[in-house]
C-alpha cells in the first residue's frame, strides 16, 4: 500500500488516534504565555502545560493571545503579528488555525498529504471565520522542493487557494450537470418538480480538485525569472517529524530548515523513547540532538512533556498520556 493510501485509511476509517480535535495545549502555552518558565527546566523533567484550549474561547480574543514579555521576547517569533506560520502534516487544522487567530496579520499556512484532511481544515477555518489569512493545501512534504518549484510563504498561498478554487468549480460544475440531468429527465416525463439542491460529496470533490490543480500550472512551476522568496518565520510540527523520519529523513530536515528564515523558530513535538511502550513513534534525545546540530540549528529548550489526551490515548489498558518530547530550535 502507497503512503496517500496509508494515511488515507487513518481519515477515510475514522480512526485518528492522535487527534485532538483542538489547537495543541502546548502552542498555547508557548503562544499565550512565557515559555521561559519552559526554558529554565532540565530536559530530564516533564513539562506540561497547565492550558487547555476552550472552544469559543480563543475566538473572542483574536488578535490579543500573543504573550511577549522581556523574559520571552527572544524565544517568540521577531515578526509578532504579522509572522507567517507553516504547519507540517496539519492533520484537521486546529493549531494551524490557532496560529492564524494568534499571527492577525501574518499568513498560516498548513498542508496534509490526505485529501480530507484537508478539507476538514478549510471547513473549520471557514467556521472560525480566518480563511483571509489561513490556508490548507494538500501536498506531499517530499514534492514541495522539486526542481524549479519555487516553495515559500507566496508559492504555499497560491497554491492553497488555486486548490481551493478549483474544488469550488468543480463542485459548482457537478451541481449544474447534476441540475442539468434532472431538467431532461423533468421535460421528459413533463412533470414539474422543485430543483435539485445537489452538492458534491465534499471528499470526492477535493480528490479530484487536487488532481486537477497538481496538474494544472500553479505559479510554482515556471520558467520566469526566479521571484524573491518570502520565507516562513515559524514552523509547527505536531508528530509528523517522528513519522516522516522513517520515509526520509534529510530531506524533511532539509525542508524544514529551507523553509525558514533565518533566526525562524520551529516547535516539535515528538514520541519520546523514554516510554517507548506507549503511543506514537519514539526518538531519543540523542536522535534529535543529532538531526538538529549545533551547525544549523540552536536549541532554544528541549524538554519532556505529554501529548494532549485523545481517546486512544486514555483507552482502558493505559495508565499514562504518552511521553513526548517538545522542543523549541532555532534556524542559524
Ligand atoms: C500523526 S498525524 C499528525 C497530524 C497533526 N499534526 C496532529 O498533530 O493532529 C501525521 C499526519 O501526517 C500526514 N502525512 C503523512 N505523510 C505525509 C506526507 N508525506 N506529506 C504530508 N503529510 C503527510 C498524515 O496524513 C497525518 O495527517
Amino acid at each position: 500500500m502507497n503512503k496517500s493510501a496509508v494515511w488515507g485509511n487513518y481519515y477515510s476509517n475514522g480512526y485518528l488516534p492522535w487527534d485532538t480535535k483542538a489547537p495543541s495545549s502546548h502552542l498555547l502555552y508557548y503562544l499565550n504565555q512565557c515559555p521561559s518558565l519552559i526554558a529554565r527546566k532540565g530536559n530530564e523533567d516533564i513539562f506540561i502545560p497547565d492550558c487547555q484550549p476552550v472552544k469559543g474561547e480563543y475566538k473572542a480574543r483574536q488578535g490579543q493571545l500573543l504573550h511577549i514579555c522581556p523574559d520571552c521576547q527572544k524565544m517568540k517569533p521577531s515578526q509578532g503579528l504579522q509572522t507567517n506560520c507553516l504547519e507540517l502534516a496539519c492533520g484537521t487544522g486546529s493549531s494551524c488555525i490557532y496560529m492564524a487567530k494568534v499571527f492577525t496579520m501574518g499568513r498560516s499556512i498548513g498542508l496534509d498529504l490526505v485529501a480530507e484532511a484537508v478539507s476538514s481544515s478549510r471547513s473549520l477555518a471557514a467556521e472560525e471565520g480566518v480563511l483571509h489569512n489561513c490556508a490548507f493545501m494538500q501536498a506531499d512534504v517530499f514534492s514541495l522542493q522539486t526542481p524549479g518549484t519555487r516553495w515559500d510563504v507566496e508559492a504555499a498561498w497560491a497554491l492553497s487557494q488555486q486548490q481551493h478554487k478549483d474544488l469550488m468549480e468543480l463542485s459548482a460544475e457537478a451541481s449544474s450537470a447534476l441540475k442539468k440531468e434532472e431538467d431532461i429527465k423533468d421535460d421528459s416525463r413533463s412533470t414539474r418538480r422543485s430543483p435539485p439542491t445537489f452538492r458534491a460529496h465534499p471528499r470526492e470533490a477535493t480528490e479530484m480538485a487536487v488532481h486537477t490543480s497538481s496538474t494544472s500550472d500553479v505559479p510554482l512551476h515556471s520558467d520566469a525569472p526566479p521571484k524573491p522568496t518570502y520565507l516562513f518565520d515559524f514552523i509547527y510540527d505536531c508528530q509528523a517529524f517522528h513519522a516522516l523520519r522513517h520515509v526520509d529523513e534529510a530531506a524533511y530536515l532539509q525542508l524544514l530548515h529551507s523553509s525558514l528564515k533565518p533566526g525562524g523558530l520551529l516547535m516539535l513535538l515528538t514520541g519520546n523513547a523514554n516510554e517507548p511502550d506507549c503511543g506514537p513513534s519514539v526518538l531519543t534525545k540523542q536522535d534529535l540532538l543529532l538531526a538538529f546540530p549545533d551547525s544549523l540549528w540552536e536549541w532554544v529548550f528541549l524538554v519532556q512533556s505529554r501529548f494532549d489526551a485523545t481517546p486512544a490515548y486514555v483507552a482502558p489498558g493505559r495508565d499514562r498520556l504518552p511521553l513526548a518530547w517538545w522542543g523549541l530550535v532555532r534556524k542559524r
